[in-house]
């Protein structure tokens, strides 16, 4: 079996990046990072308006681009190429969080964020790994890296967001998956990024309520008000990351030459809270060890290790 990608992927010093939802925050930061090496940008919003921040020249092409339209993605992935001839990073950013008690949750709404944030990520992804195959090595290496903006949500739940956890989750999951499914010698390298807060609109005017609470869940001291008292409030939000740090984390990710992980934790709270989290399951592990190893053979697992 060709191992799933644990070699060094080398960024092209002209490598092409390809990114959604770059109006603000990660994406627009990110982009506005670009512009300052050899690399070329594609920079793409809703709405191309919104893209004025970033210099117009021949390094960036800003196009339109909504994740929930496959035809907007196929659209600006075929310019990409026409203008470019390659796509080396696609960075799937474009996303949001819908805040409120789950019991409450429209259909619409909840199936709104994974829309966005899970179908969107594969809709783009299934596209670019063919570029990155077959249409990179006409002008340069073949393969490229697929970084997903999940969260530290996309590793662990917390209450108030079930929707957006569910998406980052299916986004961790599928992503894993298939990095595992493409054989290491395509060198395509995909990769869930995991931020904690960041001082972005995700938690002002991007953040989207729920059209109506649950009144069960009125209590302020209840798991859902706690936090969204601590996400609405400014001077919480004050030690969150910058999102031009998030920025330099990133390209620091794919440029320095080395294996490109599966997970990559940003900040602080992200990391502290997944070693945290860790620890648990270790003990959950441990606690659980006899009960589970009371099923089935215990040489079951000795016939699954080529995917060790
Ligand atoms: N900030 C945090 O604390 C944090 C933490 C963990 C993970 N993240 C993740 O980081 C990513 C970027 O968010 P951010 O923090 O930079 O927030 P942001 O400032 O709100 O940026 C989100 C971007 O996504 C775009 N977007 C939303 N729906 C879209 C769609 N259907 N098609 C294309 N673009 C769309 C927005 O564009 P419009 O202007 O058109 O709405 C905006 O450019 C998200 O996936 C988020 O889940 C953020």
């Amino acid at each position: 079996m060709d191992a799933p990608n644990t070699k060094p992927y080398h960024l092209p010093s002209d490598a092409v990046w390809f990114i959604t939802g770059c109006s603000s925050g990660i994406g627009q930061s990110l982009a506005q990072l670009i512009t300052q090496t050899s690399n070329r940008v594609v920079a793409t919003a809703r709405k191309v308006s919104a893209l004025s921040s970033l210099p117009t020249n021949d390094h960036v092409l800003k196009l339109e681009l909504d994740v929930t339209s496959i035809p907007s993605i196929e659209a600006a992935l075929q310019v990409t190429v026409e203008r470019f001839g390659r796509i080396d990073v696609v960075v799937n950013n474009a996303g949001y969080t819908l805040v409120g008690d789950t019991e409450a949750a429209e259909d619409q709404e909840s199936r709104a964020v994974l829309d966005t944030n899970f179908w969107g990520m594969v809709d783009v992804t299934k596209r670019a790994l063919g570029i990155m195959r077959d249409v990179n090595p006409n002008t340069g290496q073949q393969g490229g890296v697929i970084l997903n903006l999940s969260s530290m949500g996309g590793w662990s739940g917390y209450p108030g967001s079930s929707f957006y956890h569910a998406s980052k989750f299916a986004m961790e999951g599928w992503t894993e998956s298939v990095a595992k499914e493409l054989p290491a010698s395509w060198n395509i390298h995909l990769c869930n990024i995991e931020p904690g807060g960041v001082k972005t609109n995700y938690a002002t005017s991007s953040l989207k309520h729920m059209a109506k609470r649950h009144p069960a869940y009125a209590e302020p001291n209840y798991p859902t008000n706690v936090l969204l008292a601590y996400m609405l409030n400014e001077e919480c939000r004050s030690l969150w990351s910058e999102p031009s740090a998030l920025a330099a984390a990133m390209y620091q990710v794919v440029s320095r030459g080395q294996r490109i992980p599966i997970r990559v934790p940003l900040g602080a709270d992200s990391w502290g809270m997944i070693a945290k989290d860790l620890e648990d399951t270790k003990k959950d592990l441990d606690d659980l060890k006899e009960i589970s190893l009371g099923v089935g053979d215990p040489k079951q697992l000795e016939t699954i290790n080529f995917l060790k």
